[in-house]
């Protein structure tokens, strides 16, 4: 009876350490949204061991790294075979992973890995299933300081399980999560879990519970103006989910990858600022324009997607084409998006005591990369079809 009585406490006891282990872990890893690049927007399937380096030794040659982006995140396909003990091993396109882990390391940088809950990736490569501890083990050995955990197949097992009960679906997926967090959190090495199951059972308000430094709140982005447009804008009213350890991710930059044109690439950039959203750069860095480097570079803008009070942006007024979005930033300052949907330019009128500032105001007009000076009452001004004027103000 005593011995069960004591096994009991030490039971409670292990419990309340790796719970209070989780709130430690989740409140120093990802304070700020994570920066870095991920190699799916661009290289998909086709991505290689090579091609990894040559992301790391750019994002170290362009600025990138000094500006804040350290992530160097492989995604889908990198995937092997397991060996007769269940061991995970990459394939042939990635030779010897803890080698890549270690370039990344010696260039400053961090190193981060895919996979899925399910039995297999989401295009058809070996997934976690079943090998949750034994993989969370594996990345731990290869220097691993990042995964992307995206639900994939494990949709199929939560219909089977379920039995069309989508209750019982959800509380799978949730379990799901939670076990490769635990399994991460054994390995006693700091990785940050991004969730990935495209926003499904509004995740926002059970991704911290189960572990998630970061959840995708949507399905997959394209590099075209309508469907980066449809996810940024289509993030108002999540604000309050987010916070530093744990963050709203309205999926990877495509900033680069051709497909839009300069002023819709900055609507992309100034809208995931304001949204504290992770920033993955999902182009080819190492073969970027100067127009490509000044907007993922571009400081006053990292410094609102990274600022200190962690407080996601949220839209504060929409008239048709024209949104108005802002966000609080550390020692009173806001950002302001001015943004034009529409196919033609647009001018747009921000009265300050809308967004409860006073009636004079200093203000940054960060693309121009001008002071505006004293401002009074309210700011016009001209924005292109598509587009965005970006503010940084100072009450
Ligand atoms: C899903 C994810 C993408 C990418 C691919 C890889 O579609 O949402 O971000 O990881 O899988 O197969």
């Amino acid at each position: 009876m005593q011995r069960t009585f004591h096994f009991c406490l030490l039971l409670a006891g292990l419990l309340l350490a790796a719970t209070g282990s989780l709130s430690a872990q989740s409140t120093t890893l990802a304070a700020t949204p994570p920066m870095g690049w991920n190699s799916w927007n661009h290289f998909a399937g086709q991505v290689t061991d090579a091609d990894v380096r040559a992301a790391a030794d750019a994002m170290v040659s362009s600025g990138m790294r000094d500006a804040g982006y350290v992530y160097v995140n492989i995604d889908d396909t990198w995937e092997g075979q397991r060996d007769a003990k269940g061991f995970i091993h990459s394939n042939s396109k990635f030779p010897d992973m803890k080698a890549l882990g270690d370039y990344i390391h010696s260039r400053g940088l961090k190193f981060g890995i895919y996979s899925s809950p399910g039995p297999q990736t989401c295009a058809r490569y070996e997934g976690s299933y079943g090998h949750e501890d034994q993989d969370a083990a594996t990345y731990a050995s290869w220097g691993v300081d990042y995964l992307k955990y995206d639900l994939c197949s494990y949709g199929n097992i939560m219909k089977d399980e379920s039995h069309g009960d989508p209750k019982i679906a959800n509380a799978l997926m949730q379990q799901a999560y939670e076990k490769m967090h635990r399994a991460i959190l054994k390995t006693g090495r700091p990785i940050v879990l991004s969730m990935c199951q495209y926003g499904w059972d509004e995740v926002w308000k059970w991704g911290p519970k189960v572990g998630g430094n970061l959840w995708r709140t949507t399905d997959d982005i394209k590099d075209n103006y309508a469907r980066m447009s449809q996810i940024g804008f289509g993030q108002a009213g999540l604000a309050k989910y987010a916070g530093p350890g744990h963050w709203n991710d309205p999926d990877m930059l495509e900033v680069g990858n051709g497909h839009m044109s300069r002023d819709e690439y900055r609507t992309h950039m100034s809208l995931w600022a304001i949204l504290a959203a992770p920033l993955l750069a999902g182009n080819d860095l190492s073969q970027m324009t100067q127009e490509t480097k000044d907007i993922l570079m571009n400081k006053d803008v990292i410094a609102i997607d990274q600022d200190a009070l962690g407080k996601q942006g949220d839209r504060l007024s929409a008239e048709g084409p024209q949104e108005i979005w802002t966000r609080p930033l550390a020692n009173g300052a806001m950002a302001v998006g001015l943004f034009n949907r529409g196919d033609f330019p647009l001018t747009i009128t921000f009265h300050f005591k809308d967004a409860g500032l006073p009636s004079t105001i200093h203000a940054r007009d960060i693309w121009a990369g001008k002071d505006l000076g004293p401002l009074h009452d309210s700011y016009t001004a001209e924005v292109p079809q598509h587009g965005v004027v970006l503010l940084r103000v100072q009450p």
